[in-house]
């Protein structure tokens, strides 16, 4: 009996090899230090709420040829859409708009200098697909973090016509999931690049201090190719360093300099060296610091010394344009606010933030916390779920590594106990271990409780002890009502361990004036009652090593209905949604400046 094949296993099979062939791939390290032919700016638009346009093979683009034919679509004279660029702030009709839309634009490949070239981009949320000149050459979910695909082959000098089908519907499986206290923005909401590189090109490298050593540098390069016998220049120049390796098999060098020059970078004296690195057919160059990051006790040290996190989080939005923060400029205003407020830490929240913030942070000397968006309702049992979540991790960690500021991988955000849970958090943590070793891992838990016996906080997830750093978020005056006085408040947690407070705070509508001790007024003056008291309990939990403030600014989210108070926007931040600080905000200017 001839046993029939069954076909629906191999076209099963096909398209998962396919669908594996356009997985976009990880992005090569420092695509900001090449030369690049930029493709922001207007691109066309189709709104496609039902989802039509994929099999109507609209990324085809076509025009009538004859008297017979006819297309229900065009690209051209419909919407325009800034790239980059949230869509819900850029037309009120998309202010809520979760489904697919479709961007489109031509463009001449003028700038391709290389061998090879390939489309960058620095997120698109929340999944998407890519066309190049009618065909399907890529695919990326995650709305956070960046990709690229070579389009080497595909690529015309003139006249290409690219498609990016962008789709922001929440899903049980992805990250985040089905609710999330921020504004669920779509969109090409990053950098949009062409890239051109040699034949064989610089693809990824790793600079740091040594962990336990502050006289040493670990380098490592990896070409694009598996080239041995190939040779790489690492040079230092204001540390007078340089030495020319011959690549392994892999096309890889690794080596460590020592230096007793080195200066090491704090958020006091953020400095930076220049670094070159340079094959026969490739250079980049830029930036990068040297610093020791680490834990004694329940001490964090940097450079070797105790430091306290005066930290501050904010999401990725500009307030005031009620949309995504992308540029250069928005970075800039978001953290001379947090340098205004006397930070010497972020806590990037809940996402990897755009590389011009990361980059600027460093500059402006912010240590820094960066997360992918683990965040209350993960479908943790989900082995589909974790393949995405090592995925995102593995591209924040690819994208950010030579970021001497960035300190602290935070692997979730408040998620319940189970084994599930530990399970997928531990295949994270791995992650990130075996991508870097240099930096502290921890996680914010929302546990803590009170014990009325004994008249403690205390908290009781053993998984803790899995982490660097515990970080606790905890809104007394605001979620939990005070159970004791809190100058009298003691806790028991994470003993022995450096303890954060990830996030505190409450609402306050700027400009509201009303009774200090009433929540419900979302008065400024109850906000500042809850921070004093806060800030008084602090000062008592023996082990506490930072805290940050949620939230810097005034951010938009569905969960927050009260039609005068909210209006759609969570109002816990030291900053209003216009740009006004409110009476809390000089609280913790005064705290960091003048008790730390
Ligand atoms: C949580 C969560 C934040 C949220 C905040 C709030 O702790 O981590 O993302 O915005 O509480 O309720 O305002």
């Amino acid at each position: 009996m001839v046993k029939l094949i069954n076909l629906s296993l191999v076209w099963s099979l096909f398209f998962n090899l396919l669908a594996f062939h356009l997985v976009a791939q990880q992005n090569m390290t420092n695509v900001y230090g090449r030369r690049v032919q930029l493709l922001n700016g207007k691109w066309d638009a189709i709104v496609d709420l039902y989802d039509q346009g994929r099999k109507n093979k609209i990324y085809l683009n076509k025009k009538p040829e004859n008297k017979t034919d006819f297309y229900e679509y065009a690209f051209e004279n419909g919407i325009r859409l800034n790239v980059p660029s949230d869509w819900n702030s850029q037309m009120s009709e998309l202010k809520y708009y979760e489904g697919t839309i479709w961007y489109g634009r031509k463009f001449d490949a003028v700038e391709a200098s290389g061998d090879r070239l390939f489309l960058y981009f620095g997120a698109v949320s929340y999944r998407c697909r890519i066309y190049l000149n009618g065909k399907e050459i890529g695919q990326h979910e995650g709305g956070f973090t960046p990709f690229q695909v070579e389009i080497t082959d595909a690529v015309k000098e003139n006249d290409n016509f690219l498609v990016v089908e962008v789709n922001n519907t929440r899903r049980i499986d992805a990250i985040p999931a089905m609710a999330f206290d921020w504004w669920n923005y779509g969109g090409i909401t990053r950098d949009v690049f062409l890239v051109s590189t040699p034949k064989v090109f610089i693809d990824d490298y790793f600079i740091q201090l040594d962990k336990n050593k502050s006289d040493k540098i670990n380098a490592q390069v990896k070409l694009s190719e598996k080239l041995a016998n190939s040779f790489v220049t690492i040079e230092i120049p204001e540390l007078q360093l340089k030495r020319t390796l011959e690549t392994n098999a892999f096309g890889e060098v690794k080596t460590s300099f020592t230096s007793t020059e080195i200066k090491r970078w704090s958020p006091a004296v953020p400095k930076l060296y220049h670094v070159k690195i340079s094959t026969q057919t490739d250079k980049i160059e830029e930036e990068i610091g040297f610093r020791n990051i680490g834990v004694r006790g329940e001490d964090i040290l940097l450079n070797g010394q105790p430091i306290f996190l005066k930290s501050i989080s904010f999401h990725e939005e500009i307030p005031q344009r009620e949309g995504r923060a992308f540029s250069q400029s928005d970075a800039l205003m978001l953290l001379c606010e947090a340098k205004a407020l006397g930070c010497n830490m972020i806590r990037l929240a809940h996402y990897p933030q755009n590389e011009y913030i990361v980059r600027m942070a460093e500059k402006m000397g912010f240590m820094l916390w960066e997360e992918i968006p683990i965040w209350q309702g993960i479908d943790f049992e989900n082995e589909s779920t974790k393949k995405k979540a090592v995925k995102m991790m593995r591209e924040m960690i690819a994208r950010d590594k030579n970021r001497c500021a960035l300190t602290f991988w935070g692997v979730a955000n408040e998620t319940q106990p189970s084994e599930q849970r530990n399970a997928f958090i531990r295949h994270l943590i791995a992650t990130c271990r075996s991508m870097d070793t240099t930096r502290l891992i921890t996680a914010a838990f929302d546990l803590v409780r009170f014990n009325k016996e004994k008249e403690i906080f205390v908290m009781d997830d053993p998984f803790i002890k899995e982490l660097d750093v515990v970080a606790v978020n905890k809104y007394l005056g605001w979620y939990h009502h005070w159970p004791v006085s809190p100058d009298k408040a003691v806790w028991d947690v994470a003993k022995g361990q450096p303890l954060i407070i990830s996030e505190f705070g409450g609402e306050a509508l700027y400009g509201k004036t009303g009774e200090k001790d009433v929540a419900s007024s979302w008065s400024e003056d109850y906000q500042a009652t809850l921070y004093k008291d806060n800030l008084k309990m602090f000062k008592h939990i023996p082990n506490l090593r930072g805290i940050s403030p949620w939230v810097l600014f005034d951010f938009r989210s569905p969960f927050r209905f009260h039609p005068t108070n909210q209006g759609g926007w969570n109002r816990k931040g030291l900053v209003s949604d216009q740009g006004y600080r409110k009476k809390a905000w000089y609280l913790i200017k005064e705290y960091y400046e003048n008790n730390l």
